[in-house]
């Protein structure tokens, strides 16, 4: 469905044509080897903008996570992260078969926890788990709690918390640069407050592939070395890494844009009877709702939205997720709002 108002994820975007031109041009070679300059390019580009010492360019974010838990961790070692965070949720099966960590979930509006909570978890994984916390992770901006963005206050108590416990503190940042456009924190205070941190190229940035780990010389040595390990050696990658590097250059302010038709869909929602908001109000792009209807048609509801045009993420239904990206503009938003009218009247 090509003209579909795809609202399932920022994931779908598709290219620009200035992307597709710097991808074409790339510089590339032998990536494993160290050779690619456009791999090299995008690494060291996204180190300095956190302030880190180096970054590695990753296929994916589900790597680089898993990298950076393995690199920071042992074998039967507890990490803590938020409960409905995606490394304790999707990627739990990874973390926990390939590094071998057990989660410690954590709770907190919009999967915002404290420095308190941290310090209990630390607390009480040598009773729970005869194992101890080695990694904390936070999730910025949460994504299963309505694109909420972790107060930078909370990270650098949290931080505080981790380093009285000479524990590392990792930020999956996979949409970082939305947290950073929308809260005003520059993206160097997301990587002096982080010990690790991970971003997506492929999301709102729009690119096609890709993810970037940043941290210290030793811990990124260590996570190559992981990467490499499993598979996660590219070669001519300098193509796809073209094109993130022409997204962190080319399409971060633009993220005010779909933070705003973010904030026009969930209005219109708000204003149509039966439908909540989550976790508002919503602050970057992701709008979580809920159609409260007692209809015992409910699950008909996404198949005559698709009907209509309107592709959503089903998150559980009657939990619903959507999502704004360079693909959606206001008129988008407003198509997707009168299908929804629509078919809520039915
Ligand atoms: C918060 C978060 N972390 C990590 C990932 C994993 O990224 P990838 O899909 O590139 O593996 C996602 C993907 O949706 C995500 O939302």
């Amino acid at each position: 469905m090509s003209d579909a108002v795809d609202l399932r994820s920022d994931t779908v975007t598709l290219p620009t044509p200035g992307m597709r031109k710097a991808m074409a041009r790339a510089k590339v070679g032998d990536s494993r080897r160290g050779e690619d300059p456009s791999v090299r390019a995008l690494e060291e580009h996204s180190a300095s903008l956190f302030g880190k010492e180096a970054a590695m360019f990753f296929p994916s974010g589900t790597m680089a996570n898993l990298c950076a838990v393995s690199a920071w961790t042992r074998p039967g070692d507890v990490i803590v992260a938020s409960s409905a965070s995606h490394i304790a949720g999707r990627e739990s099966p990874a973390v926990s078969h390939m590094a071998s960590v057990a989660i410690i979930g954590i709770d907190g509006p919009g999967g915002i926890f404290s420095a308190e909570d941290v310090a209990d978890a630390i607390a009480a994984a040598p009773v729970r788990t005869e194992s101890k916390v080695h990694l904390v992770s936070a999730e910025n901006t949460h994504n299963a709690g309505g694109g909420t963005v972790f107060p930078l206050a909370a990270l650098k108590r949290i931080r505080s918390a981790c380093g009285k416990a000479s524990i590392p503190f990792h930020l999956d940042g996979s949409r970082i640069f939305n947290a950073s456009v929308a809260s005003g924190v520059s993206l160097s205070s997301y990587g002096k407050v982080s010990n690790s941190l991970m971003f997506c190229l492929s999301k709102g940035l729009g690119a096609p592939v890709g993810s970037v780990l940043a941290g210290s010389r030793d811990f990124v040595r260590e996570a190559r070395n992981v990467a490499l390990r499993i598979g996660g050696g590219m070669r001519q990658a300098g193509i796809v890494a073209a094109g993130g590097l022409y997204a962190l250059k080319h399409h971060v302010e633009r993220l005010a844009e779909d933070h705003e038709t973010a904030r026009m869909l969930a209005d219109g929602l708000e204003n149509i009877p039966g439908m909540e908001i989550i976790n508002g109000p919503v602050e970057t792009n992701i709008v979580l709702f809920r159609w409260m209807s007692t209809s015992t048609e409910l699950p008909a509801f996404r198949e005559r939205m698709r009907e209509r045009g309107v592709l959503l993420d089903d998150r559980g239904f009657p939990l619903l997720r959507a999502v704004t990206h360079l693909g959606i503009g206001k008129k988008e938003v407003a198509q997707a709002l009168l299908a929804i009218r629509d078919v809520v009247k039915r």
